[in-house]
């Protein structure tokens, strides 16, 4: 892993004095490698810099999700996963966005500014009606307009998310200058921050590494199941021979040496002058990630040993914010002419 765990410079000029950054996962299964170099880490960097709320988006998983003791159990197995690696309740808040459900009465107050053809056009729904085209449920299409009020409930102005979010950021954006248009200056526009790594590829070196594609290398697999996701990786297609010199650079087993280990540059050289082949690359980079995940693996385990204590974080997470999300309820209802 690189040492620089912290985010891209933002425009501070441009924030309030003291931002609160709010970041949301969906339960939707295991964690994988892209969760955590794409955004989990900035979400571990930032809870020391700024008032940080994290959620478990377990509304939005429905739209994919529908057993719910399916459900309930990633819903846990994602907390555990973010407090193993690296979320402390005493920095930061973590909890369940159904624990704290004004979050829906103010998406449905956002979709009342929210003209139909912006969710229309938005890429993941478009996707989703290629994916799971036997249900394209109104959640789906109604889907940012959810992330919108998950950001601004807590008037967080700071996102740390992975690049696939750009889409979904901006209509938050622009739902939010609908509102503020509207009804008067009521919340910040939040803007997203990424790590230096915003868009991990799969396992395919393809496309984004993703739970729905199956490309992913999943952080607390055993190990011989991480070893098979790695062994299983594309890598340069150019480099047909073993004496063949590799293109790091477009390989994407050595662009990912870059975030286990201090040496890539060693390993990038060996590719280059074809000193090491790419199954050396793959079985060194398996062993990092494994070595990387150790700690982190061990204290998920323990978490999941101890399920209600893990409840009892996620239930005092969401007992903390809840003045703050019903102070902008109130702020919403006077705006708006409600009550
Ligand atoms: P989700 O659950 O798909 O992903 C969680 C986070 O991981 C990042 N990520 C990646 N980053 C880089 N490379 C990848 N291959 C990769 N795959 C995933 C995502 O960008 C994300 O930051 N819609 C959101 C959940 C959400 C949310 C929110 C996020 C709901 N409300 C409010 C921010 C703010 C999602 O499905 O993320």
């Amino acid at each position: 892993m690189t040492t620089d765990r912290s985010p891209a410079p933002t425009a501070a000029s441009t924030l309030p004095a003291n931002p609160r950054i709010f970041s949301g996962i969906q339960p939707s299964g295991a964690p994988h490698i892209g969760n955590d170099l794409g955004a989990i880490r900035n979400y571990v960097a930032l809870q020391d810099r700024y008032e940080a709320i994290y959620c478990i988006v377990d509304y939005h998983a429905l739209t994919s999700t529908h057993d719910p003791d399916v459900l309930r159990t990633r819903t846990r197995e994602m907390a555990a996963a973010l407090l193993a690696l690296g979320l402390d309740p005493e920095r930061c808040t973590l909890f369940v966005q159904s624990h704290r459900p004004e979050v829906t009465e103010l998406a449905w107050l956002f979709t009342t500014v929210t003209p139909v053809a912006w969710l229309q056009r938005t890429p993941t729904y478009k996707e989703k009606r290629q994916s799971q085209p036997e249900d394209v449920n109104h959640g789906l299409l109604t889907y940012p307009v959810l992330q919108a009020a998950d950001i601004v409930l807590y008037k967080a102005s700071l996102v740390p998310v992975g690049k696939d979010q750009a889409a979904h950021l901006e209509l938050s954006r622009e739902i939010v200058r609908a509102f503020n248009g509207r009804y008067g200056e009521t919340f910040p526009e939040p803007r997203a921050v990424h790590t230096d790594a915003p868009v991990v590829l799969g396992t395919d070196g393809a496309r984004k590494m993703s739970k729905s594609v199956g490309n992913t290398i999943e952080i607390f697999a055993e190990p011989d199941v991480i070893r098979r996701q790695v062994m299983g990786m594309v890598t340069d297609t150019q480099r047909i021979l073993r004496s063949d010199p590799g293109r790091p650079e477009v390989c994407n087993v050595c662009r990912l040496h870059r975030f286990f280990g201090d040496d890539y540059e060693e390993v990038w050289e060996g590719e280059r002058t074809a000193r090491t082949g790419c199954v050396d690359t793959k079985k060194l980079l398996a062993a990092r990630i494994i070595a990387h995940y150790a700690e982190p693996r061990e204290r998920y385990l323990e978490l999941m040993a101890d399920p209600a204590g893990v409840d009892r974080i996620l239930a005092e997470g969401a007992e903390r914010i809840r003045p703050i999300a019903r102070a902008t309820m109130d702020e919403v209802h006077e705006r708006m002419g409600l009550r």
